[in-house]
């Protein structure tokens, strides 16, 4: 019995969580959480505005959106999707270890997104900080609408075992409040710099939807959703939308520490006790 379920439910973390049977599954649900909120955006604004994740959770979903993209039914959506990226490596646009080329190849190529509606990160345009505010600067001039700082219609992040989200790293100064929206990690990951958004501009979206799978995952999305917050919270509590919603979408896989002593059923809904 795991250490949750012999104390039962703790309090959970703010938002909404879905537990989904496994990848595909979560892939799918993801797929149709993402057009019925691009369709209410387009509704209520004529133009749906998403940050795409990186990372390998997401790439379920984008298998999904394609397959649903087919027959055309959502055409008209993606029309007036505008893309952006909540972070992105320091490499060129065709790197293989690029954010942009994994949707590119993955996803966009099978949408009739406009061109012109697809912001990437400008890599190319110099020094990780230079680019951070480059790329914040567009995000502003394409989204700023009265009440800055810019609001999206939806984010998508995924979660690493360390707790990081996007590219906000534990004890990075990115984490450290101030007012850039964009910002460029303190040292290499993996070898590599990297430019996020920051908390800011996160948690001024109309929606943020964390995409989480697999038993590599479990541990630290117990700690980030049922322990008490530790005095340094990790980077992915940092993100609590202010006034737009956060859902939790994880695998059985990711959610194993999280069952109740029943266990929860694929696709549960619960809200926060
Ligand atoms: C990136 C992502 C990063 C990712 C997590 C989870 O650029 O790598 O933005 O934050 O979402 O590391 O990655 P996986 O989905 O591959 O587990």
């Amino acid at each position: 019995m795991s250490e949750a379920d012999a104390k039962g439910f703790r309090a959970r973390g703010p938002g909404d969580l879905r537990i989904l049977d496994d990848p595909g599954e979560l892939g799918r649900a993801a797929a149709d959480e993402m057009i019925r909120r691009g369709r209410s955006a387009l509704a209520a604004r004529g133009r749906f505005t998403v940050a795409l994740s990186g990372g390998s959770t997401p790439m379920r979903m984008y298998e999904a959106l394609v397959e649903r993209a087919a027959d055309g039914r959502d055409d008209d959506l993606w029309r007036d999707t505008w893309i952006f990226w909540g972070d992105e490596r320091c490499v060129p646009p065709d790197d293989p270890r690029s954010n942009y080329r994994a949707a590119r190849e993955n996803l966009l190529r099978a949408l009739p997104v406009r061109e012109e509606n697809v912001h990437r990160v400008p890599t190319e345009s110099g020094e990780p900080d230079l680019v951070a505010r480059e790329y914040g600067a567009r995000i502003v001039a394409l989204l700023d609408g009265p009440d800055p700082p810019p609001r999206f219609d939806l984010v998508l992040l995924g979660l690493g075992k360390d707790g990081h989200t996007a590219s906000l790293f534990p004890g990075e100064s990115t984490l450290r409040g101030g007012d850039r929206i964009v910002a460029a990690t303190d040292a290499a990951h993996d070898g590599l710099y990297r430019v996020t958004l920051t908390p800011p501009v996160l948690n001024e979206a109309r929606a943020v939807i964390f995409l989480v799978a697999g038993e590599e995952k479990a541990d630290m999305l117990f700690e980030v959703l049922e322990e008490p917050r530790r005095s340094d919270p990790r980077p992915a509590q940092k993100i609590v939308p202010v006034r737009g919603e956060l859902l939790w979408m994880v695998d059985r896989g990711a959610a194993r520490r999280l069952a109740s002593p029943d266990g929860p059923r694929p696709d549960e809904r619960r809200r926060p006790r």
